[in-house]
């Protein structure tokens, strides 16, 4: 999966070099990020005109702090290619007001969008990005509530589920919907049953049109 997931990003910038790439966090596209790294070392990708824009952050969050998506995608990623820092846009988990930081992405956002393609994984219930299955999905940035069931999940990374914020922002499944092109990545027999759901569940209908893309419509646009 990794692999392959890799030979389509690396194929896109071949193609593309100007590419604006929305990319992912979560531990599902840690070797898809190892494969990028190593196309980058063999010379067959090169980042340096690429752009990049993360789908979300948690908020509050200090960069620093290594459960940071700002300091998860130094790490796995942007450290060991030739990615421009000031081609790099994560959502700023340090803005003093989390409205701010949303109009602020959203900014930067709209100077590169639509963006070439978007790289998404998926939580365990469902959710895209941060925006959690049941909420009204806003077009734009937004600050959420995280779900507790989310909560408990990502507590695996830190020192127990009250260390993990309660708040994120999160591009909305708009400016998603409107990449490109999407590419899902999902793993492991814990993901089977959201991914049925995902690709062949009932389509509901309820606070926006966007409410369904979580669930259904953003797979039914990745295989248009
Ligand atoms: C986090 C991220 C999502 C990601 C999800 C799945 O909540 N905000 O973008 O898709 O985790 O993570 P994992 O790949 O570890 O299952």
């Amino acid at each position: 999966m990794s692999k392959r997931a890799a030979d389509f990003i690396v194929q896109e910038i071949q193609q593309h070099p100007n590419s604006s790439l929305g990319l992912a966090t979560g531990s599902t596209p840690l070797g898809l990020y190892k494969e990028l790294i190593n196309s980058y070392i063999q010379g067959k990708a090169d980042f340096s005109k690429v752009s990049t824009y993360n789908l979300d952050e948690y908020y509050p969050i200090q960069k620093v702090n290594p459960q940071s998506y700002d300091h998860f995608m130094n790490e796995n990623l942007f450290r060991h290619i030739n990615v421009e820092p000031s081609r790099i846009h994560i959502p700023n988990g340090e803005h003093s007001s989390a409205e701010g930081a949303c109009l602020a992405y959203d900014e930067e956002l709209r100077r590169n969008g639509p963006l070439t393609l978007q790289l998404l994984g998926i939580g365990l219930n469902g959710h895209i990005g941060f925006n959690e299955p049941g909420d009204c999905f806003a077009g734009s940035t937004w600050a959420v509530d995280l779900s507790l069931s989310t909560i408990e999940a990502n507590s695996r990374f830190f020192e127990d589920s009250s260390q993990v914020p309660k708040r994120a922002l999160t591009m909305g499944i708009k400016d998603i919907m409107q990449a490109n092109k999407i590419l899902l990545v999902v793993s492991g027999a814990q993901k089977a049953d959201i991914l049925q759901k995902s690709l062949y569940g009932p389509i509901t209908h309820a606070c926006t049109g966007f409410r369904v893309a979580t669930s259904s419509k953003c797979y039914c646009y990745n295989r248009q």
